[in-house]
């Protein structure tokens, strides 16, 4: 696939090289050759020195620095454990999937890494339940083959250092990305948040300490430790360095997963590799981070795509899942349809989040249903203030920026649908009709 500003893959290796997801074929281009300096030249604390140095930043949503996160890691309790979360939940999000399925050996090698560097003997792979094929296909062939070849099991490279590793699906839940959730969830307990501190470095699965990673940030640490951290940081800015996967969907000709340097900006994304927007309309907002993420104006798609610029243009990086809508798209309509989501997926614990859900939910249906009253679009603006700052864990927080700005963005559209004679007639219409 051409990408005019990477010279070659870091992570979607398989673009450039055919079959990579063999052991034989990714051996015959470097594979495990991180792993073999890693243990052979590099003492676990020299690993997680040069994942620091090379700034790689979590992957997963939160962009915090992977080799600090490592160091948080006590060295003098054990048994220690690596937990991959490979739940990639978020709508929009489909990057996670196509390196497990397709370069999955470079992950499987930074699985390792990581856990030599931690002093970690076991590694736990949770994906969402939906990974069925894959979990029990390709990404389990790859840890046998790497088993078979002695890179897994017992004394690797005919070193001290060992290590196993499972793979676990979940029942597929959105709040089993969040990674205590995720902890509860692999330990066989309902899948919901745990309150931190303490935090997963110091009590995490079964109460040790547990690294957990994304997938994308794992398959970054091979070339790291292969090639350098000054050579990881060709691509990218000073504080995002290296490259992103973004999973491209909506309104654009060809959706699909892109790898851009980290700082490129939107509209190449969207122009040069997605081929623009469908029918060439015009594009009304775009969601940087999936279902989670505020609507950034069309204004913004010059915004270099880096944790920084992202977060100081009123969006944020997250996972990177660009959902594009354009000039068709009513925006009361899309707004719904990601608080329907966060609706269902609320796992229930806390009232802000639960309830605050639900009564979104209800007063958008009664604002497209043609029963609204300014009084409700006043109403959401009510509850996702009192969500705010109140809900247990992230999920329910991540409701907010989405509707606040599409209230932002898009005000007219939502006072469109609310009638006065609506306000006039019935001063409350009923909400109850609305609710089953
Ligand atoms: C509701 C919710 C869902 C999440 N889903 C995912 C997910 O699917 N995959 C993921 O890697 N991180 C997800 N996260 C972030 C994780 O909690 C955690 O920060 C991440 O796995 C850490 O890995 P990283 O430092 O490599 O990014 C989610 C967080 C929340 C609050
Ligand atoms: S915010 Fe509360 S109800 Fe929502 S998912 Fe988190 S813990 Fe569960």
């Amino acid at each position: 696939m051409a990408n005019q500003l990477l010279k070659e893959h870091v992570l979607f290796r398989h673009r450039d090289i055919k079959d990579i997801h063999k052991i034989d074929v990714y051996l015959a281009h470097d594979g495990y050759k991180a792993l073999e300096r890693g243990l052979k030249e590099m003492t676990p604390d020299d690993v997680t020195n040069e994942v620091k140095a090379s700034g790689l930043r979590g992957r997963g949503g939160a962009g915090f620095p992977t080799g600090v996160k490592w160091s948080f890691i006590p060295k003098n309790l054990f048994p220690k454990y690596i937990v991959v979360n490979a739940d990639e939940s978020e709508p929009g999000t489909f990057k996670d999937r196509e390196i497990m399925e397709s370069n999955p050996h470079q992950f499987i090698e930074g699985v390792i890494l990581c856990a030599y560097a931690v002093g970690a003997e076991t590694c736990y792979i949770y994906g969402r339940g939906e990974f069925w094929t894959l979990f029990h296909g390709r990404l389990q062939e790859a840890i046998d083959e790497a088993y078979e070849k002695g890179y897994l099991g017992k004394n690797i490279l005919d070193t001290d250092f060992s290590c196993d590793m499972y793979l676990h699906l979940g029942a597929g839940a959105y709040i089993c990305g969040e990674e205590t959730a995720l902890l509860n969830s692999l330990e066989g307990l309902m899948g919901q948040p745990r309150s931190r501190p303490p935090f997963p470095a110091v009590a995490g699965l079964y109460a040790k300490p547990t690294v957990v990673n994304n997938v994308e940030t794992l398959a970054n640490v091979t070339p790291i430790i292969l090639h350098g951290a000054d050579k990881y940081r060709q691509y990218g800015t000073e504080k995002s360095p290296g490259t992103k996967i973004c999973s491209l969907s909506g309104r654009v000709n060809k959706p699909g997963n892109y790898e851009v340097p980290l700082g490129t900006p939107i509209r190449y994304l969207i122009e040069e590799l997605g081929g623009g927007v469908i029918d060439g309309k015009e594009v009304k907002a775009i969601l940087p981070a999936g279902a989670s993420s505020s609507n950034m104006g069309a204004d913004k798609i010059d915004t270099p795509m880096d944790y920084e610029s992202m977060a100081a243009a009123g969006g944020m990086l997250g996972s990177a899942s660009f959902i594009i809508l354009d000039e068709t798209i009513d925006a009361v309509w899309a707004a719904e349809k990601n608080v329907k989501f966060f609706k269902h997926e609320s796992c229930g614990k806390c009232s802000p989040c639960r309830e605050g859900t639900f009564w979104l939910t209800s007063v958008y249906r009664k604002l497209r249903e043609g029963y609204g009253t300014k009084k409700d679009v006043e109403l959401i603006e009510t509850i996702i203030n009192q969500m705010e700052g109140n809900c247990f864990c992230l999920l329910g927080e991540f409701v907010v920026p989405g509707v606040r700005t599409s209230l932002a963005l898009f005000r007219d559209e939502y006072e469109q649908l609310a009638s006065e004679e609506n306000e006039a007639d019935q001063p409350q219409k009923d909400l109850i009709h609305t609710f089953f």
